[in-house]
């Protein structure tokens, strides 16, 4: 291992479309924002160390699952982060990418290709999670808007393929669109693990289920034509049907069901929508509107903020 301070720091994300479906094969379009997760590493001959605590592998599941995963050595770790955890903004992606960025680059003496660490990520995830799509992972190494398909598409810029059992996912960067988009949390942890291994229970055992997952598919491809256009009626319309198509699986809960109402009386507001896992974490508004509708989440205990799109995805360096 080389010596010396590696640093990288890793974009958060907001799913516009296609959260859950996408682990059954559908499409999803996410988004990279401007606020990151941070990890710095160096070499140790002393035990592995997170934050100056020694590495706990059920507190710090998915560094453990990374170290693992990249099998370098010993290594002492601190990590900051700008993003709510289990907010359902990617924080664990954010933190399994800046991780394995740093581990790899103290493997390897220099910065890793993309594309490693998005697979090593997504196979730290895998591991925490027990299932996963490679979607949070792959926005978070690449940046921008990112479109994940079952096939190869003609849209964007192919950046690579990634395959689990019976599944295969490839990934397409499109360009970054300027949403005016308000994420707000409601206080209510969600555990990703949790509510994916629910979705699974419900849709191995409910038709109705499975063709809700094929619907939200069908909103993601025309959501994808909407960006496009930028055609923000049509995408808070495709936001919306897609919130109740989540609701439908079961990971809406009211906390987060009162803010989505709230953003979508504010004048202005094209459309609103649980964002991520569900269980609790965020929502996400497009809005004309963003100050208003932040003001009037907040008053109502969440905890808001403006996103914006950002292209940068992982950066790392010595
Ligand atoms: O909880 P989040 O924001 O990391 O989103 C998880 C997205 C899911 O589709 C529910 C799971 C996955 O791995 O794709």
């Amino acid at each position: 291992m080389s010596g010396g301070v590696v640093a990288a720091s890793a974009p958060g994300k907001i799913i516009l479309f296609g959260e859950h479906a996408v682990v059954y094969g559908e499409p999803s379009l996410s988004l990279a924002i401007d606020r990151r997760m941070h990890v710095t590493g160096e070499a140790t001959q002393g035990p592995t160390t997170v934050n100056g605590e020694a590495l706990d592998p059920h507190h710090h599941a998915y560094i453990h699952q990374a170290l693992q995963l990249v099998a370098g050595g010993h290594v002492r770790l601190t990590t900051a982060s700008e993003l709510p955890s289990a907010g359902g903004v990617g924080s664990s992606a954010a933190l399994s990418v800046a991780a394995v960025a740093v581990l790899l680059h103290l493997k390897r003496g220099t910065a890793p290709p993309l594309e490693d660490i998005a697979r090593t990520a997504f196979e730290a995830e895998y591991a925490t999670q027990g299932a996963a799509s490679p979607n949070d992972t792959t926005v978070s190494t690449a940046g921008g808007a990112v479109l994940l398909s079952p096939t190869r598409l003609a849209q964007g810029r192919f950046l690579w393929r990634i395959e689990r059992g019976e599944r295969v996912w490839h990934a397409h960067g499109l360009d970054v669109p300027a949403l005016p988009l308000v994420v707000a949390n409601c206080g209510v942890r969600g555990r990703t693990a949790e509510q994916v291994a629910k979705v699974r229970r419900t849709v191995e055992s409910d038709a109705g289920a499975r063709d809700v997952v094929r619907a939200i598919g069908e909103i993601t491809r025309e959501g994808v034509q909407a960006l496009a256009g930028h055609d923000l009626k049509r995408l808070g319309r495709l936001m919306n049907r897609n919130h109740e198509a989540l609701h439908a699986l079961g990971v809406d809960i009211p906390a987060l069901a009162r803010l989505v109402d709230a953003a979508r009386k504010v004048p202005g507001t094209y459309g609103a929508k649980l964002t991520g896992a569900g269980g609790g974490g965020s929502m996400i508004a497009l809005t004309e509107r963003p100050d208003e509708v932040r003001r009037v989440l907040e008053g109502m205990g969440a905890t808001a903020f403006r996103a914006i799109a950002t292209s940068r995805g992982v950066e790392v360096r010595p």
